[in-house]
């Protein structure tokens, strides 16, 4: 998904390199490109966006890794324009710093004396900027994979990773970014009707009403609360939405009622799977939202329950095509986002 939202909004950048899932929750993509990275803070599906400004290739993994990735600190010739980068983005040059290390593969040292390897380089060769544990102006974060390390200095703030609008979220909500994956696959109308059956906090619904006009928004969830919680992270956007306490396999909706659905069903972890098992549920519900969506509609459906979602689509009348399948990690679950229509 990012790749596809970066070749669309910067054509020119090219893949220079893909760390996948490296520690099982996070991956890295390096992309080369001239200009333009300020505006690489407002990407919708990334959560956090790094100017390159150090590399080290076959690091050992031994305690002599320590001084390489020190010495490919202190003499990078990336750092500079890095910096100047940087403040060119957000208007001002940095006056503290701090290192974020992570680690992937067998090394024969810590996390944290990468981390001090770092830091202690950096400080020798910024001796303008100083050294604080929290709130730095610049924070530069360390990737150390197998006998490859980046250096990466952070052009995001954590707003990227936050909603687009002020979300009070519940146990099994979406991350914002999964959420604005979902609602891009859903190719946005203005005269969208868009529904979310099981909205949990209404991530989903806001994330839509963020992203560009829609004619209607409507949600809805079987848990009291969670519509209570909808309904206060609505009005508090400021965005119409009709919420109602519902069950999901019997919807008060008239047939072919709404142009596209966003939604995530129980896992069966934080929010079980109501009933006799996955596959029921996912049957009666794939007929229920085959039901209310129009004929050329859209279903953007993410779930863990990849086996129980596939079973219920077949012999489906009318059938819904799958037009893609999206592998996800959902706090570090495997999941799938189904991108399914009708005509
Ligand atoms: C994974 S959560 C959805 C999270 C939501 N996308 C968010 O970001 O907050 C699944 C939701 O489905 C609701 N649910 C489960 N069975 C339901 C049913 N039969 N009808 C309506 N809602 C149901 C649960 O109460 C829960 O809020």
């Amino acid at each position: 998904m990012i790749t596809e939202e970066i070749a669309a909004r910067f054509p020119a950048a090219e893949l220079a390199g893909a760390w996948r899932q490296f520690d099982e929750r996070t991956s890295l993509l390096e992309f080369r490109l001239l200009d333009d990275w300020c505006a690489w803070r407002s990407l919708d599906t990334a959560e956090d966006v790094f100017l390159l400004v150090a590399r080290a290739r076959d690091v050992q993994t031994d305690r002599r890794g320590l001084n390489e990735l020190g010495a490919a600190t202190l003499g990078s010739k990336l750092l500079a324009a890095g910096l100047d980068n940087f403040a060119r983005c957000w208007g001002q040059m940095p006056r503290t710093f701090r290192v974020v290390a992570r680690k992937a593969g067998a090394h024969a040292y810590r996390r944290v004396d990468a981390q001090v390897a770092v830091e202690r380089a950096l400080g020798t060769r910024l001796p303008q900027l100083r050294l604080v544990e929290d709130d730095a102006d610049a924070e530069f974060w360390l990737t150390v994979v197998g006998t490859t390390a980046l250096l990466g200095l952070r052009l995001s703030s954590a707003a990227m990773r936050g909603p687009s609008y002020p979300l009070t979220s519940l146990p099994a909500s979406l991350k914002p970014s999964v959420a604005r994956a979902m609602v891009r696959l859903s190719r946005p109308r203005p005269d969208d009707r868009v529904l979310d059956p099981l909205c949990g906090a209404g991530t989903l619904l806001l994330e839509r009403a963020a992203s560009g006009p829609a004619a209607a928004l409507l949600g809805g969830d079987r848990a009291p609360e969670a519509v209570d919680v909808a309904t206060a992270n609505a009005a508090a956007a400021g965005v119409p939405v009709s919420l109602e306490e519902w069950d999901a396999l019997a919807l008060p909706l008239p047939d072919r009622c709404v142009d596209a659905i966003l939604t995530n069903p129980p896992f069966g972890k934080r929010v079980q799977i109501p009933g006799d098992g996955p596959y029921p549920f996912y049957r009666r519900l794939l007929r229920e939202l085959r039901r209310v969506l129009a004929a050329d509609g859209r279903l953007v459906l993410l779930t863990s329950q990849t086996d129980a979602m596939l079973r219920a689509m077949r012999g489906l009348e009318p059938a819904l095509i799958l037009h893609r399948r999206l592998s996800v990690l959902v706090r570090g679950e495997r999941a799938t986002i189904f991108v399914l229509g009708g005509e």
